[in-house]
Parts: structure tokens; C-alpha cells; sequence
């Protein structure tokens, strides 16, 4: 009883806890086009389905932070949408099913720069 109320009182202490990435529920994400509370009818999928825009070398050009932005970025202007957190769970399961989709065989490296959406 008492190592349960102690796993409790750590859990409430840790405020925003952030679990190992789901790349399952980053597709989720990816497909839905009210991330981020997106307004216009468009998901990540609508332009990127497959990986299609993205870069095979997307995560050795950039580190986690600036992607992070960069997906902001498209949320707040392709989705209509709000930014979340760059380091909260949702964050981190959408990147994690992206780095699925980079690493595709048929997902080409990128040939000039992109700044993003
Ligand atoms: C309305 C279409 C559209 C939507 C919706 C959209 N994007 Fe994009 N995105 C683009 C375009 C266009 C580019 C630039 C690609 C290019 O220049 O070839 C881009 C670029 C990017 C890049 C940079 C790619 C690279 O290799 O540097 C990332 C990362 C990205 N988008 C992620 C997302 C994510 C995540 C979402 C959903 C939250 C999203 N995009 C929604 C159109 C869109």
C-alpha cells in the first residue's frame, strides 16, 4: 500500500509526463485533421500521405526542436490549427510515425532545401 502511494505521489509530482513514442497513435495524428484543433479540413496525410514532400534524410537535416517548429508551422498554417506542445506525447508520437514513413524505400532523399509548409 505504501509503495503504490509513493508511485502515486511521483506520478503527480512529474506533471507532464511524456511516454515512450507510439508511432501507432502518431498515425492517428498524422491522418486527423483536427490536430493541433485544425480547422480547415486538411491532415498532414492530405499533402504527405506516404511520405510523399518529406525528405528520406528529414531527421539527420534537422534536429528534433526545429522539426518540431516546422510541424507547428504546418499546423498553424496549412491546418488552420493551433501549435502543440514540440515536446509533449503528441509531438513525439507523430515523429515517430514519420520516421516510419522517411525511411521507406521509395521516399527519396531531398534535393534542395526545404523550409517547410
Ligand atoms: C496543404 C498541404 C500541406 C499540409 C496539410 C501539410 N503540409 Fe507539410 N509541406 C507541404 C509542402 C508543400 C511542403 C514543402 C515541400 C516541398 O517544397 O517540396 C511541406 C513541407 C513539410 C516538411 C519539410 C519537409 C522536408 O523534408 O524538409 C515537413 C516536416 C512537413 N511538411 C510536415 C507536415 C506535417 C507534420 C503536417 C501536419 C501537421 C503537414 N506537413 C501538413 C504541404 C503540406
Amino acid at each position: 500500500m505504501k509503495k503504490i502511494l509513493i508511485l502515486v505521489t511521483a506520478l503527480m509530482m512529474s506533471g507532464t509526463l511524456v511516454y515512450a513514442a507510439d508511432a501507432d497513435k502518431g498515425k492517428d495524428l498524422f491522418e486527423s485533421p483536427t490536430l493541433g484543433g485544425g480547422t480547415t479540413g486538411n491532415s498532414c496525410s492530405s499533402c504527405h500521405e506516404g511520405g510523399k514532400g518529406l525528405g528520406s534524410d528529414l531527421f539527420e537535416r534537422m534536429d528534433n526542436k526545429s522539426l518540431a517548429a516546422v510541424i507547428n508551422n504546418c499546423i498553424e498554417k496549412t491546418m488552420g490549427g493551433r501549435a502543440i506542445d514540440p515536446e509533449g506525447q503528441e509531438m513525439q508520437d507523430l515523429m515517430a510515425y514519420m520516421k516510419t514513413l522517411v525511411t521507406k524505400a521509395d521516399v527519396k532523399k531531398t534535393p534542395k532545401k526545404i523550409e517547410g509548409c
